[in-house]
């Protein structure tokens, strides 16, 4: 069963179909972020798959510190940075470095706790509006397989239009420390970039 070969937002479990799903849709001018690059093995797949785009990585462990100065030593075209994907400011962060995304990835482990995968992907995506998704993660996964509607709310453009539009959640406690500044910002930005 493959029913997610032309989707823009794709989501997996297994750390194979991940990389295979890399391999899949990044292209050689892509700018890529990666939130959830561990000790960067994903990552040097991506920088060899964008090697005239940009990939920005980020993790919040220690242990990725030492290696991931290794993978940028290895492919220039890598920028890692070392932050929390729930915090504001590591948005932030990467949102001056660059101006626009091409393939956002999420894997913040395959097991992680779905709703805060969730959010995380709901506030990066509708910031940085990527043209394609992946994300790594079995709640979501099961989520997914298990619902169903009679309902046809769809987006088309990589991330969610039925929601893209209406800032951060300020109501959410694990982001207190988001403001609807940044997706403003980036939807002026947009608009001004629009040809
Ligand atoms: C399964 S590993 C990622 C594996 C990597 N994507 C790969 O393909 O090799 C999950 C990573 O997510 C990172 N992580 C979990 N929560 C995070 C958060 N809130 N902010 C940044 N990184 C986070 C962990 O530190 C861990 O290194």
């Amino acid at each position: 069963m493959n029913r997610f070969v032309d989707s823009m937002i794709k989501i997996v479990y297994d750390i194979n179909v991940y990389r295979e799903n890399l391999k899949r849709i990044i292209q050689k001018n892509d700018v890529v972020v990666e939130l959830g690059s561990h000790v960067g093995n994903s990552t040097r797949i991506i920088a060899e798959l964008a090697p005239d785009g940009k990939i920005i990585a980020i993790d919040n462990s220690p242990e990725s510190l030492s290696h991931m100065e290794m993978v940028e030593k290895d492919y220039p075209n890598v920028k890692f940075i070392p932050g929390d994907a729930r915090l504001h400011q590591t948005l932030e962060k990467v949102f001056k470095k660059i101006k626009k995304c091409d393939v956002l990835s999420v894997d913040l482990g395959g097991g992680y706790h779905p709703d805060t995968t969730f959010k995380v992907y709901f506030i990066w995506s509708s910031t940085l509006k990527p043209e394609k998704t992946i994300i790594r993660n079995s709640g979501l996964l099961d989520f997914v397989l298990t619902a169903e509607t009679q309902e046809d709310i769809k987006s088309h453009k990589g991330w969610l239009e039925s929601s893209g539009n209406a800032g951060i959640p300020p109501r959410l406690k694990e982001f207190k420390h988001w403001s609807s500044k940044i997706y403003q910002e980036g939807l002026n930005d947009r608009e001004k970039n629009k040809d």
